[in-house]
């Protein structure tokens, strides 16, 4: 990666990537475009583009003038979001992706598209999920996440366009709050600790799922696209995770270091029937041997972290 284009910069990955990509290959190498041109000025000091990933003319101009060889699409709707409009998230999720991948082939670009836990369905085998099983997932969004996973192996197989991707968990972070997704309970409920000490959980207990914190998730997009291709046995997607909990247990993580903090549930029917469909958790020695994923984050450090920065946050008055 040399030259890289972040599509979808300002959303709760785009955000960080953007940074921490610009760290690691130099603040002149990263081109951050989105459609909202609100969020440049969070992005800090990066070339930005409004860009509207279903503008193919307009992509194209960004790869061209960029001289792109790397293009991370991280558009997309978001899995409860999908479900309140299954055609719009069709035509975003896909579309994006579409033209993604068309671009890379004429231009000669790698690309990264993250794929998720919700690509599984309530037929694939809850625990340990295997890298390679079943995958009729029953919403929207996985759907398109499944179709993604395969017309960029396709890409690969058929055009040798260097597509390579994770099934990312919830990803929990300080930055950007993720919007629209079943996962995003375990963002919100930091917030709610710190705010208000007390917190709405749209999930009942004993929901068990996938989770990472953004370090690590950061660390996943850059170790796949710089890992050896030779060794790649999969591509389009990787199970990765860093640990699963149900909404008690995190509850319980930040109580024990905010004593009055209380927790009600009033559970979204909807997020309720999607988590219902994902996996407990993942197996994901495939991408610990093939590309080295090692998380170093767990619900206790993590849990310290994000009180931490969030409460900073409301301190210097950034939150109010
Ligand atoms: N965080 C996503 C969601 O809940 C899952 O990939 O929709």
């Amino acid at each position: 990666m040399k030259r890289i284009l972040i599509v979808g910069a300002g959303g709760q990955i785009g955000s960080e990537l953007v940074p921490h990509l610009q760290k690691i290959y130099g603040n002149n190498n990263v081109v951050a475009a989105d459609i909202n041109s609100n969020c440049a000025s969070n992005l800090g000091d990066v070339a930005f583009e409004v860009l509207d990933a279903l503008d193919t003319q307009r992509y194209v101009e960004i790869v061209k003038k960029y001289k792109v060889d790397s293009i991370f699409n991280l558009v997309a709707l978001l899995s409860a979001t999908g479900e309140r409009n299954p055609q719009l998230a069709w035509k975003i999720n896909m579309s994006a992706l579409m033209n993604s991948l068309e671009i890379a082939r004429e231009f000669n670009c790698a690309v990264f598209t993250p794929s998720s836990i919700g690509a599984f369905g309530p037929t694939s085998p809850k625990d340990n999920t295997p890298q390679d099983t079943i995958m009729r997932p029953t919403t929207i969004y996985g759907i398109c996440k499944v179709t993604g996973e395969m017309l960029s192996d396709y890409y690969f197989l058929k055009y040798g366009v260097d597509t390579r991707s994770v099934r990312f968990p919830g990803i929990i972070s300080n930055v950007t709050l993720p919007g629209g997704g079943t996962t995003d309970y375990a963002v919100e409920i930091y917030y709610g600790a710190i705010q208000h000490k007390h917190f709405i959980c749209p999930l009942p207990q004993g929901t068990y799922l996938d989770m990472m914190y953004m370090p690590d998730a950061l660390d996943a997009c850059v170790q796949l696209m710089e890992a050896d291709p030779a060794k790649l046995k999969h591509r389009n997607s990787f199970n990765v995770t860093a640990m699963s909990f149900e909404p008690s247990q995190i509850y319980a993580t930040i109580k024990k270091r905010i004593p009055d903090f209380t927790l009600e549930y009033n559970i979204d029917p909807i997020k309720k029937s999607i988590a219902d469909s994902w996996p407990n958790y993942m197996d994901d020695s495939c991408a610990r041997e093939e590309w080295g994923w090692n998380p170093k984050w767990n619900l206790e450090t993590m849990t310290d972290d994000m009180l931490k920065v969030i409460g900073e946050k409301y301190k210097a008055g950034v939150l109010k």
